[in-house]
This record gives structure tokens, sequence and C-alpha cells, in this order.
């Protein structure tokens, strides 16, 4: 019944990795060294490719089976949604600066690592806000029919920081996030 919910919990802590390794790149760019750009890019690659085409849309069902089943409004759910949106925008938006930056066009540094640092933080309180109030939220009350309807729906992409087919295409990603397990 909460094998989506499962997977999602477990895509939570592969992003969350993703987001310390973010971290550490923004306080390395902010004392002026340049980031490892192969990383950054296979980061956001991993953001935009799977965290807001598979898992963001797998929750957005999840939502929109909430709010069918119930004449509730639920603002926390919206709220998510708006975040959903405005996540997607925000990592186009720094992988832009980012290019700008290669390309040596004239940005300010201290102007993209803000827009690193918000996209961190937006990403960090929304992964926050669905464990905490919407997944127990739809464990309560959605039935197990429901969840039944819902599998076939989700993705059956797999998360490929939780898979091994995608090691060549995410090199840089997994190369340091098995550093850090080393740490
Ligand atoms: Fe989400
Ligand atoms: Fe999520």
């Amino acid at each position: 019944m909460t094998e989506l919910l499962d997977r999602l919990n477990r895509e939570h802590r592969a992003l969350s990795r993703v987001l310390d390794l973010f971290d550490d790149l923004l306080d390395g760019f902010h004392e002026g060294r340049e980031p490892d750009y192969e990383l950054l890019c296979e980061m956001l690659e991993y953001m935009e490719s799977y965290s807001d085409q598979v898992h963001h849309p797998s929750e957005e069902d999840i939502f929109d089976r909430l709010r069918a089943r119930t004449n509730e409004s639920y603002p926390v759910l919206d709220l998510l949604t708006k975040q959903h949106q405005l996540l997607g925008q925000m990592n186009k938006r720094f992988r832009r600066s980012l290019e700008g930056i290669v390309h040596e066009e004239v940005l300010r540094r201290d102007e993209v690592e803000v827009q690193g640092r918000e996209l961190v933080k937006t990403l960090r309180e929304h992964l926050d806000l669905e464990e905490t109030e919407a997944f127990p939220l739809a464990r309560e009350r959605l039935s197990a029919s429901d969840w039944d309807e819902l599998r076939p729906e989700a993705s059956s992409m797999e998360d490929p920081l939780l898979g091994s087919t995608q090691q060549e295409r995410f090199r840089s990603l997994f190369r340091h996030l098995a550093e850090q397990d080393e740490s």
C-alpha cells in the first residue's frame, strides 16, 4: 500500500545527499574557488530529468487523488504544487547563470550564489514539508484501492542514483557521493 511512498522517501534521501554536495560546492564558490562544473551540471541534470520529470509528478498524482477524495481544501498540498513549478524554474535559472559563467558573461558571483542557495533551501524545506505533512496525510486518507490505482500511474523509471544503469551518465556525481560515504 505504501510502496510508492517508500520509493518517494528513498528518493528524498538520495536527493538530500545531492543537496549536501551542492552546499559544499557553494561554500567553495563563496570562498572564490571555481566549482566543479561537470559535477554541478550533472546535479542539475539529475534534478531536471528525474526530480522534476518523474519524482514530483508522482507526488502530484497522489495530491490530486487526495483532493478528489474529499471536499476539503489542502493549503499544504497547494503550496507543494506551487513549489514543484517554482523549483523547475529556479533550476533552469541557476543553470543559465552557470552557463553564463562558463561562457565568461559578466555575472555577479554573489547573485549566482544566492540563486544556488535559494534553490537548495527551497528544496530542503519542500522535502521536509512532504515528509512531515503531505505523506502522512496521504497515508491516513487514501485507501488500499487508491494506492493500487496510483501504482500503475507512477512512472516505472527508476531514480538514476538508486540504480546501477546510469552510472556513466552521472559519473562525476556517483564518484562524489562515494567519496561522501567514505568520509
Ligand atoms: Fe515534491
Ligand atoms: Fe518529494
